[in-house]
């Protein structure tokens, strides 16, 4: 059976990084994750760059890609000003984002929940009349950094307006990494009774070591895509405390332990993975990137 991965690290990984990161890094590791055989990778984002200075080369990177043949490279956009910037690089897919917690959002795209809407409408309706495929997220399912607890009702109804929109996936974030496998059990279960599950996508972040286990939780309820980060990059800069995205490395590895399809090579992987590592100066928290490199892993 076949798993897609969504790799993240470009994007969710690296805005997180106080120093900014060269741009020809940048291009140089999504360069490598292609070759490592990811097929889906979110590249930057066209944010205000005062938000996130670390992403203001978006154009840059997506100029300094060259078009691979079954890859996509996607970028996040806010509203109608990011979209027009994604544009201008001929990009083909891009993915639009609120949350489930009114505070969440506010903090992170400076609206409430319900002025969000009727913007990310018209985001969504442009995009698509260019041709473009749209992904869309929402943030802090499984909880808040300041409301805490998130009624499944918040997020069913986020969910439900994005897919009205026209987006073909929903991505249900873990945002601060507090999600544990019953939590995940329950959510998908409420969410697939309106949703088919090709159409939702797990978003996990490890803060809490139960990112893996989360996505068990989630294949046993039959989602089968899920995003990741190269080495495990990454956090939320609206949600102290969070910590990356589930690694791409360790994910790989136990899907392809369970008899599961990626289409990934995990030296590919690892070669990424050592490679950012190198750039940012210090350990990154994968497990099996470090098992890797330790020479210990048996694949
Ligand atoms: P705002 O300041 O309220 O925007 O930001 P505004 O509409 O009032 O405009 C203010 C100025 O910004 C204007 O310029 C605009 O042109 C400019 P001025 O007239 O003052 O010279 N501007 C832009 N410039 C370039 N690109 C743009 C853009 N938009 C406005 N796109 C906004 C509102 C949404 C833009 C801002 O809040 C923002 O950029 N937020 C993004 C924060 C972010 O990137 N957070 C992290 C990503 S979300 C995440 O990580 C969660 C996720 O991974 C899932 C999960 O983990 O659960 C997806
Ligand atoms: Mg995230």
């Amino acid at each position: 059976m076949q798993v897609h991965i969504v790799e993240v690290g470009p994007r969710d990984g690296l805005q997180n990084e106080k120093e900014i990161v060269p741009t020809d890094v940048k291009i140089e590791l999504i360069q490598k994750l292609t070759a490592a055989g990811l097929k889906r990778i979110e590249a930057t984002s066209f944010v205000n760059p005062k938000w996130i200075p670390q992403l203001a080369d978006a154009a840059e990177v997506l100029n300094g890609l060259s078009a691979q043949p079954g890859v996509t490279y996607s970028a996040l956009v806010p509203n109608l000003r990011g979209l027009e910037r994604a544009r201008e690089t001929g990009l083909k897919e891009v993915a639009v984002f609120m949350s489930a917690s009114e505070s969440h959002n506010q903090k992170n795209i400076n609206k409430t929940i319900d002025e969000t809407f009727p913007v990310l409408e018209e985001v969504v309706r442009e995009a698509r009349s260019l041709g473009m495929r749209v992904r869309g997220y929402v943030s802090t399912v499984f909880g808040c950094p300041y409301e805490g607890e998130v009624p499944l009702d918040k997020s069913r109804r986020v969910t439900d307006a994005l897919l009205k929109m026209g987006v073909y996936e929903v991505s249900i974030g873990d945002t601060i990494g507090v999600a544990t496998p019953r939590q995940v059990h329950e959510t998908f279960a409420a969410l697939v009774k309106d949703v088919t599950t090709e159409r939702l996508a797990g978003h996990f972040h490890d803060t809490r070591g139960t990112g893996l286990a989360n996505v068990a939780a989630a294949l046993q309820e039959g989602i089968r895509t899920f995003d990741s980060s190269i080495g495990g990059l990454g956090g939320c800069p609206y949600a102290p405390g969070a910590a990356g995205n589930i690694s791409t490395e360790d994910l790989v590895y136990m899907l392809s332990g369970m008899g599961l399809e990626t289409g990934v090579d995990l030296d590919g992987l690892t070669e990424a993975g050592a490679y950012i590592q190198h750039q940012l100066g210090r350990e990154l928290p994968s497990k099996v990137l470090k098992a890797q490199l330790a020479g210990k892993c048996p694949n």
